[in-house]
């Protein structure tokens, strides 16, 4: 072909290369299939490598077609985007499956079936498809609001832009793993630290033109909103979206029973190195799509899932001493001191023992040699002794009985596994142990909580030792000339750090809550018991009359949590806490949401027992119809469900309120509207 031919060949095809890029990305139409638009681009892409003078700005090697987003606006998912609770042994499957047992009010020998899905460690995206046309993608964020990366996430060759299948959902959010496969990010090692890093960054390029220069693919694997799917188990979903043009992980399987999991995940963990992609583990979902939306989720993770993690990564070392440090909870946790080893890129100079029986169990003792694991986020730990190295003369460890503050330690009793706990604690006593006092004081202005800036753990420790700070409100009445005259302070930090305390002293409820550092009260149950409660004063009358079991209305709320809220009131030091810091505090109320559940408004309470339903899966149903349930009689509720042998008193009563009473059918029927 003459020189000039081919120019002329190579402007006609990028002529049509932009005209179809216009109407895809302006139009939002299309004229030729995506394979006739990918084989077009090869076309031109291959002339330009054949010939070295062709050159165009609106090649395909330039640009991408469409402009880059500039920043990610955020956008609200309509269905939350979930985590999954980990397992790490046979016993936690176990666990996992005794708590849906119960929560499905089922005797435990049944069989459960689960779809069994290799967990790739990528980047999560949710993709919205109307009418079957991709029309917006989303990154996680924090599960509820994730960043619009739409435009990158069109850069990616697995995710098929239109769906044309009849039995294509009119709306469906499909959501999966972005990924970088293994051979691909060893030709770009040198910027990322792993494929998951390279994944991530790269989807988060602000010009999506440098997301296409990374081969990045998407496994399909759940779905969020969705209107017009019609499917009854999770791995005929997944065989839909494997003939909907999506890929799928070809090794999902459907596995019946924790023992055949097990074989399964030693199978695949064996597997693992030959992968060409990073799994860091397998995430089993009860099969059954009606048996998942009974159980349902708890705080941000479902109750019918679980990830059953690897082993990561594994390093010898040497322990040269044993440290006992003391949680906010009391919890002793001994910490083992090594020489300092590379895992995984990093490097690891302590590793948690866990707890008392852990080192008991394994004989863990000072000068030992011993194998390391470090996985993922999580805190390195010792996995095992070589008890051939090791010299004669070394002891056992004696684990101490007492806290470092003096206080004798005890291992609680676990009235549901009937077994003492295998954590030692020093008894939380308010802020009697200086210790947890201390941990008490990071957790008060940690991120989640007060957030205040400048006032990180090491600058806590230093004010506590300083006599500064002792108690939580010692925070807002700091001695600001004595701190200005500390080493590495100065007038304008020190007014930077009385500004961030000051902005801090409007806060809200469900804050305030986790705040005080309560024991099983982390940031989701503070929602919840904020949301039931809406003021902080009716969290005080509740101390008052002593009437925490109303709390156990609350979905997600139960005796170890009320326990603990009971201890913690049962305190003066904590009482006088909270006075002090309700004086120099506005603590903002609960803001009501809009309830347009079919029960909304309405109020329940229950007695007797269900049929072939527990008391934690009739709360969460209520719930989630916006109904809430209240554990006193009185005119103002609404209904009474009474079950199998209900308490007389409370119908009696009930009838005499003119409450009307359901039965449990009455009440089925009633939830069969929504
Ligand atoms: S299902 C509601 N399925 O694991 C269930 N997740 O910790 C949540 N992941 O954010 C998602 N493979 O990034 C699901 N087959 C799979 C998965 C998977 C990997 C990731 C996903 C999610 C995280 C949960």
């Amino acid at each position: 072909m003459e020189k000039e031919e081919i120019i002329k060949l190579y402007k006609e095809k990028i002529k049509r290369y932009t005209y179809n890029n216009f109407l895809y990305f302006e139009k939002s139409t299309q004229e030729i299939s995506d394979a006739e638009f990918d084989a077009l681009k090869k076309e031109i892409l291959k002339l330009e490598k054949d010939y070295a003078f062709l050159k165009h700005k609106d090649s395909p090697s330039k640009n991408v077609g469409f402009k880059p987003s500039k920043n990610f606006k955020k956008v609200l998912h309509k269905v939350p985007m979930l985590s999954l609770a980990n397992a790490f042994s046979e016993e936690d499957l176990k666990n996992f499956e005794k708590k849906i047992f119960n929560f499905l009010d089922q005797k435990q020998d049944k069989i459960l079936e689960y779809s069994a899905e290799p967990k790739i460690d990528g980047i999560s995206a949710s993709l919205t498809y109307k009418k079957g046309k991709f029309i917006q993608g989303l990154s996680r964020g924090d599960g509820k609001q994730g960043e619009d990366i739409t435009s990158n996430l069109l850069t990616i060759k697995d995710i098929p832009k239109f769906i044309t299948s009849k039995d294509f959902p009119k709306e469906i959010d499909i959501r999966g793993e972005v990924f970088i496969k293994n051979s691909d990010f060893k030709k770009i090692k040198d910027n990322f630290a792993n494929p998951r890093n390279a994944a991530s960054g790269s989807l988060r390029q602000k010009n999506p033109s440098d997301t296409k220069k990374i081969p990045l693919k998407f496994i399909a694997y759940t779905y969020g909103y969705e209107k017009g799917l019609e499917v009854s188990t999770q791995s005929e979903f997944l065989g839909k979206l494997k003939k909907w043009g999506f890929k799928i992980n070809p090794q999902n399987k459907v596995i019946s029973g924790i023992k055949d999991l097990m074989s399964n995940y030693k199978d695949i963990e064996n597997k693992r190195e030959e992968l060409d992609f990073d799994i860091d583990g397998i995430v089993y979902k009860i099969n059954n799509l009606s048996v998942q939306k009974r159980l349902g989720n708890v705080a941000n993770a479902p109750r019918w899932a679980i990830a059953h993690k690897f082993s990561a990564n594994k390093s010898i070392s040497k322990i040269l001493n044993i440290d006992i440090q003391v949680g906010r909870t009391g919890a002793l946790t001994p910490v083992a001191k090594i020489k300092p080893v590379k895992i995984g890129g990093v490097v690891v100079s302590n590793a948690t023992l866990h707890n008392e029986d852990e080192i008991v169990r394994k004989d863990i003792r000072v000068g030992d040699t011993v194998t390391i694991e470090r996985a993922g986020d999580v805190i390195p730990h010792v996995v095992s002794v070589d008890k051939d190295k090791r010299a004669k003369d070394i002891k056992k460890f004696v684990f101490p009985t007492k806290c470092p503050c003096g206080f004798k330690t005890v291992k609680e009793f676990n009235k549901i596994t009937k077994k003492f706990d295998a954590v030692r604690r020093c008894p939380d006593r308010g802020f009697d142990c200086d210790k947890m006092a201390i941990e008490k004081l990071k957790h008060f202005v940690s991120k989640e909580a007060f957030n205040i800036d400048g006032l990180g753990k090491k600058i806590v420790e230093q004010f506590w030792e300083l006599k500064l700070i002792k108690l939580p409100q010692d925070i807002f009445s700091l001695d600001y000339s004595k701190i200005e005259k500390l080493d590495g302070w100065g007038k304008l930090s020190v007014a930077n750090l009385r500004y961030s305390i000051n902005e801090k002293k409007i806060i809200p409820l469900e804050k305030f809550i986790y705040s005080l550092g309560i024991r099983h009260i982390g940031l989701e149950n503070a929602k919840l018991i904020s949301k039931h409660l809406k003021k902080l004063s009716n969290l005080i009358n509740l101390s008052k009359k002593n009437n925490f079991q109303e709390l156990l209305n609350v979905d997600g709320i139960g005796e170890t949590q009320i326990n603990s809220i009971k201890n913690f009131f049962s305190n003066d030091t904590n009482l006088t806490v909270l006075d002090e810091l309700g004086k120099i505090l506005t603590i903002r109320n609960q803001i009501e949401t809009k309830k347009t559940g079919l029960l909304s408004n309405k109020t329940f309470m229950l007695t007797g027992k269900l049929d072939g339903m527990s008391r934690a899966e009739a709360k969460s149903l209520i719930e989630l119809n916006s109904g809430s349930i209240v554990s006193n009689i009185s005119k103002k509720l609404d209904f009474l469900i009474a079950g199998q042998k209900p308490t007389k008193r409370k119908v009696d009563m009930a009838l005499a309120l003119n409450v009307k009473v359901l039965s449990q059918e009455e009440w089925n029927k009633l939830l069969k509207k929504t």
